[in-house]
């Protein structure tokens, strides 16, 4: 077995509650790689000797960012519609089913290789764990080939066949298909299951249908997360809260009930509420404040929600850039979202934080402070570090 030193860390945040402050902070700070497992960790002074060491000469480092929540499997895209947004037009999820027709017509290596091309692209900014969804396949070999490809890539794969009801379907038809035959063909491919959780849309699903399709997935021994509470107010947080879903996923509409619901549930394992801040950034709507859930006690995650129609980022940076900057979040909490949120919210204890045990999934920051992420908005600082 090698070990393997790493020196010159001017911040390392581990979330290790033997240092200091709210992300338990070293600075001066070393740490020891074995096995693809951190070994040690502490100050520079007393690191133990290593087989091999690489110097980072004075930048930050804090643990891989966890993006708990994207949608990297499609083809096409609808640049056209972003820009007809920007002029005026409102979100409403009708664009999906066009990604669909052109995700349906990719063969499986175009797809692999644009899904590929995202993950190295959000490898390339720090991010070292990836949650993928399907949701443009909307049929049974489709929704399945999507997670299929998915798992290629990732453990954290997520069955959204309950994305939108393909235009021409019977809805009630639609829902007995999710929740009967696709989702036996898919469960075996995904470690959750989601639902667009959207009465005011005409394209998502209400509450009655979310339920339907919760309950089924639960039975079928998937893990729950919602897509909810993200053109208006909604059900999507209390159903959440009820059949005990691992996340609430956008909540950028929340009521007084909802976050009161929320904190009560998260005094024992309730759902994390993963914000998507890109998404309000590219469809040019109100940010969520996650200030007021983080006070009430509620566990905060921050995401990018990739995908060609509401938010067409990989970058975990910008994400805890719009938090601090726009979600009244401090540094502090939006790095923490970032890492420990996000595998809060996917249910890892492995990734997320860098205390003794944790994979080795390192990000080093191009600046002698984690605070240059949001200080320093949309400048490329953040990358995985490789060792080797
Ligand atoms: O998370 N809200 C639902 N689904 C995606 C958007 C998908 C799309 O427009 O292609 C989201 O924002
Ligand atoms: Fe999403």
């Amino acid at each position: 077995m090698t070990s393997h030193l790493v020196t010159g860390i001017a911040e390392l945040v581990t979330h290790d509650e033997r240092f200091a402050g709210p992300l338990g902070t070293v600075r001066g700070a070393a740490l020891v790689v074995e096995d693809g497992r951190v070994a040690w960790v502490g100050p520079a002074g007393s690191a133990p000797a290593a087989d091999r060491r690489t110097d980072v000469d004075g930048r930050a480092v804090l643990p891989g960012f966890v993006d708990s929540h994207t949608h990297l499997v499609f083809a096409g895209d609808r640049a056209d519609e972003f820009a007809q947004r920007m002029a005026g037009a409102p979100y409403t999820g009708g664009g999906i089913t066009r990604t669909v027709t052109a995700t349906r017509a990719a063969t499986d290596d175009d797809l692999r290789g644009r899904l590929g091309a995202l993950v190295a692209e959000a490898r390339a900014q720090g991010t070292t764990t990836l949650e993928v969804k399907s949701g443009y396949g909307l049929d049974v070999p489709h929704e399945e080939r999507l997670l299929r490809l998915a798992r290629e890539v990732t453990p954290e794969t997520t069955f959204l066949g309950a994305h939108v009801v393909p235009p021409g379907t019977d809805r009630s038809a639609y829902v007995d298909l999710v929740t009967g035959p696709m989702l036996a063909a898919c469960a075996p491919h995904a470690r959750w299951a989601d639902v667009f959780c959207e009465p005011g849309s005409p394209h998502a699903f209400d509450g009655d249908e979310s339920r339907a399709v919760l309950t089924a997935a639960a039975s079928a021994g998937l893990g729950l997360r919602v897509h909810g509470n993200q053109l208006g107010p909604g059900p999507g947080a209390r159903l959440a809260v009820e059949l005990g879903a691992a996340s609430l996923d956008h909540a950028t509409h929340l009521d007084d009930t909802d976050v009161a619901a929320l904190a009560d549930a998260a005094r024992h394992g309730g759902p994390v509420v993963t914000l998507l801040p890109g998404v309000e950034l590219s469809t040019r709507s109100p940010f969520p404040d996650a200030r007021r859930l983080v006070d009430a006690g509620v566990e905060v995650a921050l995401a990018t929600d990739c995908n060609p129609g509401t938010c067409f980022t990989t970058s975990m940076p910008l994400m805890v850039a719009l938090g601090v900057a726009h979600l009244r979040m401090t540094v502090e909490q939006a790095v923490r979202a970032a890492t420990l949120g996000g595998a809060r919210a996917l249910r890892r204890d492995d990734v997320g934080h860098l205390r003794v045990g944790a994979r080795a999934d390192l990000c080093v920051v191009d600046a002698p402070t984690v605070t240059h992420l949001a200080y320093r908005p949309g400048v490329p600082l953040a990358r995985t570090l490789e060792l080797r």
